[in-house]
Parts: C-alpha cells; sequence; structure tokens
C-alpha cells in the first residue's frame, strides 16, 4: 500500500465535542468519495457507553440530517435522508438475540449509500464486511478512537480525513 493513503488512525477524543469534530470530520471527507462509490459500512465497535450514538449523530448531523437523530437501541434501524440525496441506514444491534433476526427485518439495505452499525459482532454472519471500522473505548475522562480502513473507498476516506489536517482539531497529537 502507498504510503500516503492511511489505512488506520488513532486519536484521543479529549471530550464529547472532539467525537463530534471526528463526525463532522469524517462527513467532510465523505463529500470528496466519487459520487457513484458504493454504499459504505461503518461499523462502530465499542462498550457501553463508549460513543458510538455521539459519533454517529454528529456524522448524520453533518451529512445534512435535520430532525431528531435517536439512538437505534429499540427500533435497530433508523434511516435518514441525506442532502447529498442518499440515504443513510443508523443500526443498533445490542438487542437482537441472533443475527438471524436480521432477516425478518428486510433490512436489504436497498437504498442505502451509508450504513453505520451499533455492535456489529451481534450481526455476524449478516451483515455486509465493514470498509470502515471504527473501535472507540473510555481512555480517562476521554475516549481513543481506532479508524481501520478495509477497502479502497474507505481508505481514501480516511485519507481525506488526515489531508484536512482535521485530525489536529481532535487531540494535537494525532
Ligand atoms: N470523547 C469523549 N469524551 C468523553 N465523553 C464522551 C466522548 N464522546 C462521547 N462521550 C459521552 O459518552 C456518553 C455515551 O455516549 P454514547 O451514547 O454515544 O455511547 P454508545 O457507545 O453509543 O453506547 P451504547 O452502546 O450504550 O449505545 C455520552 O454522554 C457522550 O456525551
Ligand atoms: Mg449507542
Amino acid at each position: 500500500m502507498s504510503h500516503d493513503v492511511l489505512s488506520e488512525l488513532r486519536l484521543h477524543l479529549a471530550d464529547a465535542d472532539a467525537t463530534d469534530a471526528l463526525g463532522a470530520a469524517l462527513a467532510a471527507a465523505r463529500a470528496h468519495l466519487p459520487a457513484n462509490a458504493p454504499a459504505l459500512h461503518v461499523h462502530l465497535h465499542g462498550d457501553l457507553g463508549a460513543g458510538k450514538s455521539t459519533l454517529a449523530r454528529a456524522l448524520l448531523r453533518a451529512l445534512g440530517v435535520q430532525g431528531a437523530i435517536r439512538s437505534p437501541t429499540y427500533t435497530l434501524v433508523e434511516r435518514y435522508g441525506l442532502s447529498d440525496g442518499g440515504e443513510a441506514w443508523h443500526l443498533d444491534l445490542y438487542r437482537i438475540g441472533d443475527a438471524g433476526e436480521l432477516e425478518f427485518l428486510g433490512l436489504d439495505g436497498g437504498e442505502a449509500s451509508l450504513w453505520l452499525i451499533e455492535w456489529p459482532e451481534r450481526g455476524r454472519g449478516w451483515l455486509p464486511a465493514a470498509d470502515l471500522r471504527i473501535d472507540l473505548a473510555v481512555d480517562g475522562a476521554g475516549r481513543s478512537a481506532r479508524l481501520q480502513a478495509a477497502s479502497p473507498a474507505a481508505r481514501a476516506w480516511l485519507d481525506g480525513v488526515a489531508a484536512m489536517g482535521a485530525t489536529a482539531a481532535f487531540t494535537g497529537s494525532a
């Protein structure tokens, strides 16, 4: 892999505002991906309270979602129209018993251009592979974030985040 294309980014997010800033940077960088790019699958890993919904909400907001952005903890999925005309699906699989339950939800993802999935490990065997895997963990008063790109589109996405110089906004020490 070329050294100037990122496949991994590690950040310290000192507070919830820094998590919001990461979401906004991901949204801004996504705008530079090819318009005909395939749907991007983002898997958000991390314990209860790690900041997965905070990040998803900030990303959705920055992609133009205007109304309430609820955690899909009980509904499993919330769908949002984006300002670029695409559609995002935000899933939280914490409450499903096993991945087979997902079949009955009719989540074929037909129209989705972006998937944000909390607790993706609970949908293993059913979910498409992640393009971008994000691991969040409590780290002191803040959070650590590790972003790993697993597809060319996701590598371009991470590269865009870094190219913006945006990492400095999260920590000053990315
Ligand atoms: N970088 C950060 N530093 C400190 N607190 C943060 C940070 N990012 C988010 N938080 C806070 O962590 C709390 C839990 O966040 P959130 O609900 O997003 O977690 P979650 O990973 O979605 O949890 P769950 O698995 O229960 O859905 C919120 O109060 C949020 O403001
Ligand atoms: Mg959550």
